[in-house]
C-alpha cells in the first residue's frame, strides 16, 4: 500500500520544526512552496515533547505545525517518536537502557537508549503511540505512519538481563527441548551441552571464541525483537487507521548488517530506505546505486521511498565532504530511476545545534542565497515533471544472491582467513554488472528466481539445503547460475555440509574442493586459460583452491601457487542450464569471466558507452546519468526528453556531470523488447 498523497514524486524530508522559534515555521513554510517540497516527515524525536510525563499527551504543539502544514498543501508522514525515549522515562526506568556486548550500559544522552525487549520500553511505547494515533488518525494532512527510526542502526543487539530472558523463550519457542538445542549448536564441541535452559546465556564478549551457532541465533533473535517492536505499533495504528500505510525507514539497506530485511519488508506496507554516501569514495554512487536496487528488491519490484539522503555532506564520517555541483541532483535522480516514488532528505532545515549541526540540510546555514538551496529548487522542478514516473516498475534479467543470515554467518570469527568478507564479493560482482550498464535484482536463495536469465551468488557461505535445492532447479531448468567461493559451506546453523566443500553445491556445481589455500596478504597467483593451455592471463588475489572435478569442466586454471595447473573458473551444464563456479578473486579479470556467463545467457549489454554513465529503464523512461567529467553520446534513443521537451530521434548526448531522462517512444520499447533474445 503506498501512499496515496502526495502525487507525483514525493519531494521534501525529515523536519524538525520545534528546534526552531515560530516564526521559522512561517519562513520554513514559504520556503517549501517555493522548492515545491509535497511531503515532510514530523515528530521523529519528539517523545519528550508528546508526553513531558507519564500519561499526559501534549499534542496542541504539533497540532499548530501540522495544520500550518495541511493549509499550505504539505503532506505530513508522521513519526512515532520511540527512538528517542525522554529523560524522565528513562529515569524511572533506568533498566531499558541498553547493555553492549561487552557488558557496557549506556547512558541517557544519545538516541535509541531503550531496549526493544524491555516490558516498560514496549508498554510505554504502546500507550503513546495509541495516543498519537487517536488524536491523528482523521487529520488529513497525514498521509502515513513513520515508526521509530532506523531500526537496528547504532542499536543492534542488546545484553540487558530483558534480552536473555526474552532470548530463552526466543529459544524454546524455536527449538523446543534442548536435546534439539544442543544438536543444533553442537555443543558437544569444548562441551558447552546444556541440561537447563537458564543455563543459556547471550554470546557475551569473551576472552576466546563464542559458539557461532550461539551468535547467529542471537542475531536472528535480536533483529525479531526490534521487528516485534516494530509490529507492535503498526498494530496499534493498523486498528486506528487502517486507511494509512505504516513504514520504517530501513539504515541503508546494504549498510546496516543487523537487520535481515527480507523479512522486515513483510512487515511494512511500503519499503523506506535510507542511504547515505561514503563520501570519500570516488565511486560512491556505485553504492548507492546497490542500495537502491536492494530497497527495490526487498519491497518485491513494488515502488519504494528513499526516506533519508542528504542535500550535502554528512557530519559522521572522517572526512564530511560537500556534494560537488550537480551530484545531489544526480543521487536522488538514481533513486528515481531504480524504483523510488520519493526524494527525501534528513533534514529539511540545518540544525544549530545538537549532535549534527555540522550536517547538511536541505535549507543550509549559508540560507537561501546558496547553490545548495538553487539545487533543492531545481530538483524540486525535475521532480514536477517526473510525476509519470511514478509506480512504475524497473525490470531485471541478472540477479545477485543476498542473504543477510550468510552474511552474519561469513563474518564470524575464525574463517579461513580474514579477507573473506561477505560485502568484498558482492561489491565485487555487483560493480562489474553496473560498468556493463546491467540492471540487478537482489533476490533470498529460496526465493523464485526462475525469471532471470543470470543469477550470481558471490557470498552464499551459508545455504541451507533447501535454498540449495531451489538453485538447482533454477539451473536444471535452464538458468545460468555463477557461484563464487567459500559458498555452500554450512547449513542454518553453521555446521558443514556433510563431505567435502562446498557441501550445498557439490552436484550442482560438478566439483569438489580437497582443500583451500587462502593467499598471503598481497600474494596474487594467475589464471590461464584451461582450453588452450599455458597462457597466462590474468591476476587473482586472496583465494585458491583445489578443486576437483566431478562433471564440471575448466575453462581457466590457476598459472601459479599452490593450485597451479588445477581449474578456478569451471562450467557445468546440467539440465538445460548451466552452473559457473568461481575459486578466485580476480584482479582485473573479473568483467571477462562475467562478461563469458552473460554472453552465454544472451544478456545483452549496450556497447561502446563508458562505465562512468549509468543507464536504467525504469517503466517507458530511460535514465542516462552521467558521473563523468566529459559528455557521453547514447545511439538509438528514440522519444522526449522529460526536463526540455526536446525530441530525439538518434544519439542524445549527456553532458558531464548532467542527468536526462527521456520518455521512449512506444515502438523503441516494443522493438528492444522483440530485439532481446
Ligand atoms: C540517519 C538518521 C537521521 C540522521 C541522519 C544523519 O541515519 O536516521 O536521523 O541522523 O542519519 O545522516
Amino acid at each position: 500500500m503506498y501512499p496515496e498523497r502526495p502525487a507525483g514524486i514525493a519531494f521534501g524530508g525529515d523536519y524538525n520544526p520545534e528546534q526552531w522559534p515560530r516564526e521559522v515555521l512561517e519562513e520554513d513554510v514559504a520556503l517549501m512552496r517555493e522548492a515545491g517540497v509535497t511531503l515532510v516527515s514530523l515528530g521523529m524525536f519528539s517523545w519528550a515533547l508528546m508526553e513531558p510525563e507519564e500519561g499526559r499527551f501534549t499534542f496542541g504543539w504539533l497540532d499548530e505545525i501540522i495544520d500550518r502544514l495541511h493549509a499550505a498543501g504539505v503532506a505530513v508522514d508522521l513519526a512515532t517518536p520511540t527512538a528517542a525515549p525522554p529523560a524522565w522515562f528513562v529515569a524511572r526506568h533506568p533498566d531499558v537502557l541498553p547493555v553492549s556486548r561487552e557488558g557496557v550500559r549506556i547512558g541517557f544522552g544519545g538516541r535509541q537508549s531503550a531496549c526493544s525487549s524491555a516490558p516498560a520500553f514496549r508498554a510505554a511505547t504502546a500507550r503513546l503511540v495509541r495516543a498519537l494515533g487517536e488524536h491523528y488518525r482523521d487529520h488529513p494532512a497525514v498521509v502515513m505512519w513513520h515508526v521509530h527510526n532506523e531500526y537496528g542502526a547504532p542499536l543492534g543487539e542488546c545484553y540487558c538481563a530483558h534480552s536473555v530472558a526474552a532470548w530463552r523463550e526466543w529459544l524454546r519457542h524455536t527449538y523446543r527441548d534442548l536435546a534439539t538445542l544442543n544438536d543444533a549448536w553442537g555443543t558437544t564441541f569444548w562441551g558447552q551441552t546444556y541440561t537447563d535452559w537458564s543455563q543459556i546465556d547471550a554470546p557475551r564478549a569473551n576472552h576466546t571464541v563464542v559458539n557461532p551457532a550461539q551468535r547467529l541465533d542471537y542475531a536472528r533473535f535480536s533483529d525479531g525483537e526490534h521487528r516485534a517492536h516494530y509490529a507492535l505499533q503498526r498494530d496499534i495504528l493498523r486498528e486506528l487507521t487502517p486507511h494509512l500505510p505504516v513504514t520504517t525507514n530501513f539504515a541503508g539497506t546494504v549498510n546496516c548488517k543487523s537487520t535481515d530485511l527480507w523479512q522486515w519488508a513483510r512487515e511494512l506496507d511500503v519499503v523506506a530506505n535510507d542511504h547515505y554516501l561514503r563520501a570519500e569514495r570516488p565511486d560512491n554512487h556505485i553504492d548507492l546505486a546497490m542500495s537502491a536496487d536492494l530497497a527495490r528488491s526487498v519491497a518485491g519490484g513494488a515502488p519504494w521511498m528513499l526516506m533519508e539522503h542528504s542535500a550535502g555532506a554528512v557530519n559522521w564520517q572522517p572526512r564530511n565532504l560537500a556534494k560537488r555541483p550537480g551530484e545531489m541532483r544526480r543521487n536522488s535522480l538514481a533513486h528515481v530511476a531504480r524504483g523510488s516514488d520519493s526524494v527525501l532528505f534528513f533534514q529539511f532545515r540545518a540544525s544549530r545545534f545538537g549532535a549534527e549541526k555540522f550536517h547538511s540540510g536541505m535549507v543550509p546555514h549559508a540560507g537561501t542565497d546558496s547553490e545548495q538551496w538553487r539545487e533543492v529548487v531545481r530538483l524540486g522542478a525535475d521532480l514536477r515533471r517526473l510525476a509519470g514516473v511514478r509506480g512504475s516498475r524497473v525490470r531485471a534479467e541478472v540477479a545477485l544472491v543476498w542473504d543477510w543470515e550468510s552474511y552474519w554467518a561469513l563474518e564470524l570469527d575464525w574463517r579461513p582467513s580474514v579477507d573473506l568478507g561477505f560485502r568484498e564479493r558482492m561489491d565485487a560482482f555487483y560493480e562489474v554488472l553496473w560498468r556493463e550498464h546491467v540492471t540487478v535484482d537482489f533476490v533470498h536463495p529460496s526465493a523464485d528466481i526462475s525469471g532471470y536469465r543470470v543469477v550470481v551468488a558471490p557470498s552464499s557461505y551459508l545455504l541451507t539445503e533447501a535454498s540449495a535445492k531451489n538453485l538447482h532447479r533454477y539451473v536444471e531448468s535452464g538458468g545460468n547460475l555463477l557461484v563464487s567461493y567459500f559458498s555452500g559451506i554450512v547449513d542454518e546453523h553453521d555446521t558443514i555440509h556433510p563431505g567435502a566443500h562446498p557441501g550445498a553445491l557439490r552436484e550442482l556445481l560438478g566439483l569438489s574442493i580437497e582443500e583451500f589455500h587462502p593467499l598471503r596478504e598481497h600474494e596474487t597467483v594467475t589464471l590461464i586459460d584451461g582450453l588452450i593451455d599455458g597462457r597466462a592471463e590474468e591476476d587473482a588475489r586472496v583465494w585458491s583452491e583445489r578443486v576437483r572435478l566431478a562433471g564440471a569442466r575448466a575453462v581457466r586454471r590457476f598459472g601459479a601457487g599452490p593450485d597451479a595447473g588445477h581449474p578456478a573458473f569451471t562450467r557445468h551444464d546440467l539440465g538445460a542450464g548451466t552452473a559457473w563456479y568461481l575459486a578466485t578473486a580476480p584482479v582485473t579479470g573479473l568483467p571477462g569471466l562475467l562478461g563469458e556467463v552473460l554472453d552465454h545467457a544472451g544478456v545483452t549489454r549496450p556497447r561502446g558507452l563508458p562505465d562512468t554513465l549509468e543507464l536504467v529503464r525504469r517503466g517507458r523512461h530511460l535514465f542516462l546519468i552521467n558521473h563523468g567529467d566529459r559528455p557521453v553520446a547514447v545511439e538509438g534513443v528514440s522519444g522526449v526528453s522529460v526536463f526540455d521537451g526536446v525530441r530525439h530521434d538518434g544519439p542524445v548526448t549527456v553532458a558531464a556531470g548532467a542527468v536526462t531522462v527521456i520518455e521512449e517512444t512506444q515502438e523503441t520499447q516494443e522493438t528492444r523488447e522483440t530485439l532481446q533474445p
